[in-house]
């Protein structure tokens, strides 16, 4: 017989699905912690606290890491990542300055790349997040090893053992999902923490990211306050699917990524695409500045440019015509309507075939 002492506990764990139990467990328990230094996963309450105040102490060796703005961007070259000037000022701001920064900007335009290049330069772990409707604080946090936490029992159970609160819900129990494990990391340098496509999510997960980002701290009821040591570099992405909380904005830094110009794509194509001639290059890089000034339903972007490249690349041609373009299209149009488009304007005009001959 086990003597377990929690009546939460044995609601959670008895319910129908253990695994939504638990989520329930951790919803309906933490209700009411919202002190300055504590974040209320529970209800993602509005209760806006002040912004990390002034700039953070340059933290480990990162100042000597990227001393500057052109170090940064040399080191996201290194890392196969393009980026201009605007950009590489603003990763870096966000760095030196320890504060979140939200990319925006049209769907393949680099946001998500950003962080995992910036990681890449600091050698340091990237650790994501992907948000989608409906996503709950509890799964993007922690949750208990529900499974675990039951044989623990059945096993006392055999053995005549006693089980109380402290010994299931520790941190032998402990599912770190991506926020806390971001919090959690030792270092040497902070892990980058990318939440992506965070306009997905709905405002009340918005409202709990944002008291997590601003105190880098998070309180579970059964451990306790934890302090990130290393508050992470946080890179929040959205393609402006809705306005993100003004609050929100507020605490970060933010930037549009801008598409490229046709210099930088070919560059990024030669890059991403080793293969690729030069003269390649700009011909797709070309091609696709004319495919966006159609009125297409999903205009190209960096992604599709690549993309372009590769299929070149594969069926083995080095000159882009209209009868190659057509070939590929399937790699740069996303919808049959813009086909239609792209055939009315003429592939040889869009392609630039006709000021080549
Ligand atoms: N500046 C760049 N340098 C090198 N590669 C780039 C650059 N910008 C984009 N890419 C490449 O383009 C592709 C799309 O980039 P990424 O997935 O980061 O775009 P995104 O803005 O996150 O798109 P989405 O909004 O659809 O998620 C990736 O293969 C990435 O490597
Ligand atoms: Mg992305």
């Amino acid at each position: 017989m086990v003597n377990w002492h929690s009546r939460a506990g044995a609601a959670a764990l008895c319910g129908a699905g253990a695994a939504r139990a638990g989520r329930a467990r951790t919803v309906d328990t933490v209700d009411g912690v919202d002190d300055a230094n504590n974040v209320d996963i529970g209800t993602g309450r509005a209760g806006w606290a002040e912004p990390v105040g002034g700039p953070a102490e340059p933290v480990s060796d990162m100042a000597e890491r990227i001393p500057d703005v052109r170090a940064l961007s040399s080191g996201l070259a290194r890392a196969g990542y393009l980026a201009d000037e605007p950009l590489a000022t603003a990763l870096f701001l966000a760095v030196r300055m320890g504060q979140p920064i939200l990319l925006e900007g049209e769907p393949g335009v680099g946001k998500t790349e950003a962080a995992k290049a910036l990681a890449a330069v600091l050698d340091t772990p990237l650790v994501r997040l992907q948000c989608y409707e409906g996503i709950a604080a509890a799964e993007a946090l922690y949750e208990w090893n529900y499974p675990r936490q039951l044989l623990s029992i059945r096993l006392a159970e055999a053995t005549g053992g006693t089980l109380h609160d402290a010994d299931l819900f520790s941190e032998d129990y402990l599912l770190a999902r991506p926020l806390l494990a971001a919090l959690d990391h030792r270092g040497p340098r902070p892990a980058v923490l990318l939440i992506d496509e965070v306009d997905r999510a709905d405002d009340e997960f918005e409202a709990f990211l944002f008291e997590l980002l601003a105190e880098s701290a998070v309180t579970i009821p059964e451990l306790g306050t934890r302090k990130a040591a290393l508050p992470p570099i946080t890179i929040l992405t959205s393609n402006r699917t809705r306005d993100l909380h003004d609050a929100l904005k507020r605490r970060c830094l933010y930037h549009w990524i801008s598409y490229p110009d046709t210099g930088r794509v070919a560059a990024i194509i030669r890059r991403r695409v080793p293969a690729t001639a030069g003269h390649l290059a700009n011909q797709v890089a070309e091609s696709v500045r004319s495919l966006r000034g159609l009125d297409l339903t999903k205009p190209p972007g960096v992604a599709e440019a690549i993309s372009w490249a590769t299929a070149l690349h594969v069926i083995g041609v080095d000159e882009l015509t209209a009868a190659t373009a057509e070939q590929t299209m399937s790699a740069v149009l996303k919808y049959s309507e813009d086909g239609d488009v792209v055939r009315r304007a003429g592939l040889a005009a869009v392609v630039g075939e006709r000021g080549r001959a």
